[in-house]
């Protein structure tokens, strides 16, 4: 698609896809395993930095996943693309080590109420597991990166303080990890908070990979994606036809859907380098899998590329 106004940048932004994880970790109906590997497959082919193949949690915390290790193990690893997987503890990154994977990415929640619900333990508790869990993929040469849910705001707690937030970036980059994500799980951020957030992360911690991973649960989530954009990120997790959620999270939806992402981001004249058209394909074939309408107001309208034909005249 060409860009308006033609862009003199051509900045490279990172796509990392997360519909297989935070997508189907909340829904209703197990999804077969083969058609999450044949899913995974084509995602591969269209341009993603990295893609969040599935979850090591507890099986009994999230049956949607119980097949982590027979998907990893069934995929395509297509050179360039990273292939992380979400950890919640020392068991967890013991069952990836053994089918072997890209990064682990870590997860505790910035808000006490949200890590009690999701892992069931304390902050300092995950934190204490986690320290160990980063100990091992060290020893293992297997990069980490820590997912730092609720980081803009909790539906039990409230909106999270800027000085919370960075409480944990501070004790997660004391111990090595080489990114973070921010992530606003409820979608509460608004884009003032998030440039904000963005510029005194950034500033603080240069050299560390920075994610942004935004729900559009109050419909703010391209505004705020822009937003970090805008302060210098270039990197951000989204999900196919904007499935997702958090089983933890009360009233928690999808997230921010990556074709409508990838759409904006192309026209204005940024290097996504995802193949659009093939996105589209797989989240139209995606409903037919689910078997319901997803969010991604793009599948619904098609590109601003696509021509109608002009009404009758009466
Ligand atoms: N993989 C497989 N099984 C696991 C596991 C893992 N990573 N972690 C724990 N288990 C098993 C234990 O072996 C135990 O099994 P048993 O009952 O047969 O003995 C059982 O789960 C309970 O173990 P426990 O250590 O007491 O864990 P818990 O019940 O306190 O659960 C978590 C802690 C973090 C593992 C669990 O809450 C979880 O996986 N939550 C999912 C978080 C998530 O993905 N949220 C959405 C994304 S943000
Ligand atoms: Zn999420």
């Amino acid at each position: 698609m060409t860009s308006y106004p033609p862009s003199k940048t051509h900045k490279r932004l990172y796509i990392q896809e997360v519909v297989t994880r935070d997508g189907f970790q909340a829904e209703s109906s197990f999804i077969p395993t083969e058609q999450k590997i044949a899913l995974i497959n084509r995602l591969s082919h269209a341009g993603y930095a990295k893609i969040e193949v599935s979850s090591f949690t507890s099986p009994k915390a999230i049956p949607m996943l119980a097949d982590a290790e027979a998907v990893m193990k069934g995929i395509e690893r297509v050179p360039g693309v990273e292939y992380t997987v979400l950890i919640p503890n020392l068991k967890g990154a013991e069952r990836a080590i053994s089918v072997g994977v890209d990064e682990f990415n870590l997860v505790m929640s910035v808000s006490e109420a949200h890590n009690r619900a999701n892992l069931k333990m304390a902050r300092e508790d995950s934190f204490a597991a986690l320290s160990s869990v980063i100990v091992l993929a060290h020893s293992n040469k297997i990069p980490t990166n820590i997912s730092l849910s609720t980081s803009f705001g909790c539906p039990m707690s409230g909106i999270t303080s800027l000085d919370d937030l960075m409480y944990w970036i501070d004790r997660f980059a004391a111990v090595g990890v080489r990114g973070v994500t921010i992530c606003d799980t409820t979608g509460m951020a608004n884009p003032a908070q998030v440039q904000k957030v963005c510029e005194v992360a950034q500033s603080k911690y240069p050299d560390l990979q920075w994610t942004l991973h935004f729900h559009n649960t109050r419909g703010m989530g391209l505004a705020n994606a822009l937003a970090a954009v805008n302060s210098g990120i270039d990197r951000f997790d989204s999900s196919l036809g904007g499935l997702g959620g958090c089983p933890y999270a009360p009233g928690a939806t999808g997230n921010i859907c990556t074709e409508e992402m990838v759409h904006m981001f192309d026209l204005m004249g940024f290097d996504t380098q995802i193949d659009i058209d093939a996105l589209l394909a797989c989240s139209k074939d995606l409903q037919s899998l689910i078997g319901r309408t997803l969010p991604s107001q793009l599948l619904m309208a098609g590109k601003v590329d696509k021509l109608y034909a002009a009404p009758c005249q009466p």
